[in-house]
């Protein structure tokens, strides 16, 4: 059991918004997986994200978590996932303790336990972001943390809040989640951005195309979530296959740490490229994403096309992010 000793500064049932979801149920809690998700928590988020999205036009910074602190664990490389929850923070009043540009720096390089650096930075912090390369970290670290643990991805497990900015971003750009052809490309065995999304898109009525070379197509497992939900769903080798019809074009890269056999890595590293040529074929509202870095799978060229969401999506990520804080920390 998580201890929940921040008290709301809110009425949350008060505060509760149009969308008549009653309290933000959030309050104290992990967040691991996007199965903790249901539609109606994620338009929470989202009705949030919006009126983060309002606040930082006008204002560029709130105090709703002010006091706070925010420990950033990384023990893998990132610039979005944690400068977007260090921005997130501190545009609403609390601050961070950032292990996030090396590891190598912290005790963990004396051979810390995950368990008991978690154990550590609890002593300081109200809430921890962690990344790290094991699937299942990020619910050890919560078994030994009190205060709420976010997964900032797991290895080639999860990603759950970029799989919450990505499907705001759709929501944002095409005015909609219902009624779409979603084509996800590239590395969907280790993508852990790929797995949280395609999980959290089964609540939608979609149709979905997996675009992969033959070793890296999406795991079974996850296929066979796919199909039980009774979504239409087809694989192929060939962007040319899918991007006539698609409404949403999700370009990954090849997620070169996870290999063991770095031949492998060469044989399809360069597989795919989104170029103008091929843009030219897609529909006039489709949009493309990437949950970014790229690595050459979306020419540069293709950035002053309209289409092109992905800057879009990165800015998303961290309205997305100070909702969610606001929310598990009970300030919503
Ligand atoms: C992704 C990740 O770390 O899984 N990046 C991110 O968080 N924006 C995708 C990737 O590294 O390819």
């Amino acid at each position: 059991m998580k201890s929940k000793t921040l008290t709301p500064l809110f009425d949350l049932e008060k505060m509760a918004g149009s969308n008549g979801h009653s309290g933000n149920g959030f309050t104290g809690m992990d967040i691991l997986s996007v199965n903790q998700f249901s539609p109606d928590s994620l338009e929470y988020i989202f009705a949030r994200a919006r009126e983060m999205r309002e606040m930082v036009a006008r204002a560029g910074a709130a105090d709703l978590l002010k006091g706070v602190v925010l420990a950033c664990l990384f023990y893998e490389p990132s610039t979005r996932t944690s400068s977007s929850f260090i921005a997130a923070i501190e545009r609403l009043g609390g601050s961070v303790i950032p292990i996030t540009q090396g590891v190598q720096f912290s005790s963990v390089s004396k051979g810390e336990t995950l368990a008991d650096t978690v154990r550590t930075l609890e002593q300081y912090s109200d809430v921890i972001v962690l990344r790290h390369p094991e699937i299942g970290s990020a619910k050890l670290a919560a078994d030994y943390a009190s205060v709420p643990v976010i997964n900032a991805g797991d290895g080639a497990g999860e990603h759950p809040t970029q799989a919450l900015l990505d499907l705001f971003t759709i929501r944002e750009e095409l005015g909609s989640l219902n009624g779409l052809k979603v084509a996800m490309v590239g590395d969907l065995r280790y993508g852990r951005t790929v797995h949280s999304l395609t999980k959290l898109l089964l609540h939608y009525d979609v149709s979905l195309r997996f675009v992969s070379p033959e070793i890296l197509r999406l795991p079974l497992t996850l296929m066979n979530e796919v199909i039980d939900a009774g979504i239409d769903v087809r694989e192929t080798h060939d962007v040319a296959d899918v991007i006539e019809n698609a409404d949403v074009l999700y370009v990954t890269r090849v997620q070169k740490e996870r290999f063991n056999d770095l031949a492998q890595y060469e044989a399809v590293k360069e597989y795919y490229v989104i170029t103008p040529e091929l843009m030219e074929q897609a529909q006039e509202k489709m949009v493309v994403m990437h949950p970014l870095p790229r690595v050459g799978e979306i020419h540069y060229s293709v950035d002053k096309d309209p289409r092109a969401a992905y800057f879009r999506q990165v800015q998303n990520g961290m309205y997305v992010r100070m909702a969610l804080l606001a929310a598990v920390l009970g300030r919503a």
